[in-house]
C-alpha cells in the first residue's frame, strides 16, 4: 500500500513530535519530496520507514524541514533602530532589561544584540539575553559561536576586530569572543507545544511565522503578547507584517518593529 502525503505526514508528526499541521502544508510537502530526491528514496512509504529506524535520516529530515538561516545584523537599518531608539529607552526605564529571542537559529540573532548591549556601554548585570530553538544540532553550534564569513557580512570591520577572530583552523570562519558568548543563554524549546516564561521586554520572532499557517501565526502571536510586558516591543523578521496590528493591541514603531499596549 502506498501512503499519501497526508498519510505521511500525520505519522511524522507522532514520529519527530512537531505539529506539523501548524506549518504551510504545501511547503512541508516540497521540503519532503526534495529531501527524498536528495537521498534516492522511492515513495512515502519508505521516507517514514527511514524516518522512523534510521536515526541519520531523521535528523537530516529535520534539518532540511527547519531552515536554518540567519546572520548576524540581520536587516541592519531595524539594528540601528533598536540600537539608537529601543535600547536605550529600555535602559532608561529598566532596572534589568529581559529579551528573548525565539527561534533563534544559529545565535547570530542573540548574538548580535549582546554586542550592540555591550556597545552601548550597558553592564551585564543590567540585561538577559534568553535564546531557544526546536532544533538542538543548531543550538550546538551556536553555543560553539563559531561562523562563517558570510553570516558576518553586516558587521561593521570595527566590531569584526573588536569581537571576532580568524579561526585558527578553518579557514574563511571566525570564532566570537567568548565574554559576548557567555552573555547568551541557549535553550531547546518547541515553541508551538511549549510553555513560554513570562515578563519579557523585548521578544524577537523572526523569520519563523513565515513557515506557518495564518491560523498558526495568529495562535503564535497571541502566546508572544501574553508572555510581553505592556507597553514593550515584538520584533519580526522584515517580510512578516502583521495586518491589522490594533487587532493584537500592537502599534507599528518601524518596519516589523511594534509596540504592546492594551490600553491604545
Ligand atoms: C530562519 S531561522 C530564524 C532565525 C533567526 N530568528 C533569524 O531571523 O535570523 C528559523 C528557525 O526556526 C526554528 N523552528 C522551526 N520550527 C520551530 C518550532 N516549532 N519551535 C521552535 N523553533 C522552530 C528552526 O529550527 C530554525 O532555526
Amino acid at each position: 500500500m502506498s501512503l499519501t502525503f497526508s498519510d505521511f505526514k500525520n505519522q511524522a508528526k507522532e514520529v519527530l513530535n512537531i505539529d506539523l499541521d501548524g506549518y504551510k502544508l504545501d511547503r512541508v510537502e516540497r521540503r519532503t519530496k526534495s529531501l527524498m530526491r536528495r537521498y534516492d528514496v522511492n515513495d512515502f512509504d519508505e521516507c517514514i520507514s527511514l524516518i522512523k529506524n534510521d536515526t541519520a535520516f531523521k535528523e537530516a529530515y529535520l534539518n532540511h524541514f527547519t531552515i536554518n538561516t540567519s546572520e548576524f545584523f540581520r536587516n541592519p537599518e531595524s539594528f540601528k533602530f533598536l540600537k539608537n531608539d529601543i535600547l536605550p529607552e529600555l535602559a532608561e526605564k529598566k532596572r534589568k532589561i529581559r529579551i528573548w529571542s525565539a527561534p533563534c537559529s544559529n545565535g547570530c540573532e542573540p548574538y548580535t544584540l549582546a554586542i550592540i548591549l555591550t556597545e552601548l556601554g550597558l553592564a551585564s548585570n543590567r540585561f538577559e539575553i534568553y535564546a531557544s530553538d526546536l532544533d538542538p544540532g543548531i543550538l550546538d553550534q551556536a553555543r560553539s559561536g563559531i561562523y562563517r564569513e558570510n553570516s558576518l557580512k553586516n558587521v561593521s570591520t570595527k566590531l569584526r576586530q573588536k569581537y571576532f577572530k580568524p579561526h585558527p583552523e578553518k579557514d574563511n570562519f571566525f570564532v566570537l569572543d567568548s565574554k559576548i558568548r557567555r552573555l547568551v543563554n541557549f535553550e531547546e524549546k518547541d515553541l508551538i507545544n511549549g510553555r513560554f516564561d513570562r515578563n519579557w521586554d523585548l521578544i524577537l520572532s523572526r523569520n519563523f511565522f513565515i513557515y506557518l499557517t495564518k491560523d498558526m501565526k495568529d495562535q503564535l502571536i497571541k502566546k508572544f503578547l501574553s508572555v510581553l510586558n505592556q507597553d514593550y516591543y515584538f520584533f519580526l523578521g522584515n517580510t512578516e507584517y502583521i495586518f491589522s496590528a490594533e487587532k493584537y493591541d500592537l502599534e507599528k514603531v518601524y518596519q516589523s518593529i511594534y509596540r504592546y499596549n492594551k490600553n491604545n
